[in-house]
């Protein structure tokens, strides 16, 4: 049995359900040889710590009873820097103004010769070459799968099943909120207001849903994807940004009528990163609706392959991040 000690910094959706996630698959996970300990867990009020290994479930109870994990107040970069483990899951809220307090808590762990498993977006869109290069000459492993689509495994998809290809450009709907907007407007005719309220009920909206109806979550993911599947140093200033906010009912009557959905569609090329809505026609793999995201590879030997899933939620999210722990642990 392979025994991992593992901090989770940022007890949010996220987090709580990579330890929901971890609690639940124990014995899977014990079946196939590991032994996931959770020593450290951090909110923004506090922290708990144990090196023996947490009681996620009584953690979960408790953050659920009190609003908050703290049982000390223990700061994030001390753990990371101090306790003993292997891997850091960095699960705090996405900043894309400066990023923090994600890149200060990675670049902590880099330094400190442990890997790190991120949903957190800020960093990556803002440092991305200087945390991989980091992390490189550490010797330890970034992973950042959850950042883009949730639980759908694109980097996985790209960088494992179908390394040996070249991707010529990536296609797809990467925004959840917005998705969910323009499928109930069209399918139902719901005006914009109550389906945006739904989406924030369903808590897949950002905290400020201007970031979903302007584009700017979808702009954020595609320039990870430049910069991951392209090998760009690509910032959120090089991608053009249009959201739905000019979207209108009538708008969106007329496409149907025509056999069309409106989509915000994100594209990425070498030298191009455009979000816009775009005419989609009903029967295409694109016209994904609800919450789902899709993404639409092009390669030069696998041709073009398509893959659609949930691409935000607490546990879906957990997925991701469970999987490229579990990556770390039997690659390094
Ligand atoms: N607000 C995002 C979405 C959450 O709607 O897709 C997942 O990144």
């Amino acid at each position: 049995m392979k025994t991992i000690s593992l901090s989770i910094i940022g007890f949010g959706a996220v987090g709580q359900g990579v330890a929901s996630s971890i609690l639940t698959k124990q014995n899977y996970l014990k079946e196939q040889g590991f032994n996931l300990r959770v020593v450290a867990i951090s909110d923004s009020k506090g922290s708990e710590v144990n090196p023996e290994g947490i009681d996620i479930e009584r953690a979960l109870k408790r953050k659920n009873q009190e609003g908050t994990i703290a049982k000390s107040n223990q700061k994030a970069l001390d753990i990371i820097r101090e306790v003993e483990h292997e891997i850091v899951v960095e699960a705090t809220p996405t900043n894309i103004k400066d990023g923090e307090p994600g890149i200060s808590n990675m670049l902590g762990a880099f330094n400190s010769g442990r890997h790190v498993v991120t949903s957190n977006k800020g960093p990556l869109v803002l440092r991305f070459l200087e945390l991989k290069e980091a992390a490189e000459d550490n010797g330890v492993m970034f992973r950042y799968e959850a950042t883009v689509g949730g639980a759908v495994p694109i980097f996985n998809l790209i960088h494992e099943a179908l390394s040996g290809n070249t991707v010529i450009g990536i296609e797809g709907i990467l925004n959840g909120t917005t998705n969910y907007i323009l499928t109930r407007m069209a399918e139902e005719r719901m005006p914009y207001e109550i389906v945006m309220k739904e989406a924030q009920e369903l808590g897949i909206a950002e905290t400020d849903p201007s970031y979903d109806v302007e584009g700017i979550d979808s702009a954020c993911k595609l320039v990870i994807i430049a910069n991951s599947i392209f090998g760009q140093n690509a910032t959120y200033r090089d991608v053009n940004v249009t959201g739905i906010t000019k979207i209108t009912p009538e708008a969106l009557e007329l496409a149907s009528k025509n056999n069309y959905v409106v989509k915000l569609v994100c594209e990425a090329g070498k030298g191009h990163l455009t979000v816009a809505p775009r005419l989609v026609p009903k029967r295409h793999p694109l016209s994904v609706g609800g919450t789902l995201n899709v993404a639409s590879i092009l390669t030069d030997l696998a041709g073009r392959i398509t893959i659609s899933g949930k691409g935000a939620g607490s546990v879906e999210t957990a997925s991701s991040i469970l999987s490229d722990i579990l990556y770390i642990i039997k690659n390094s």
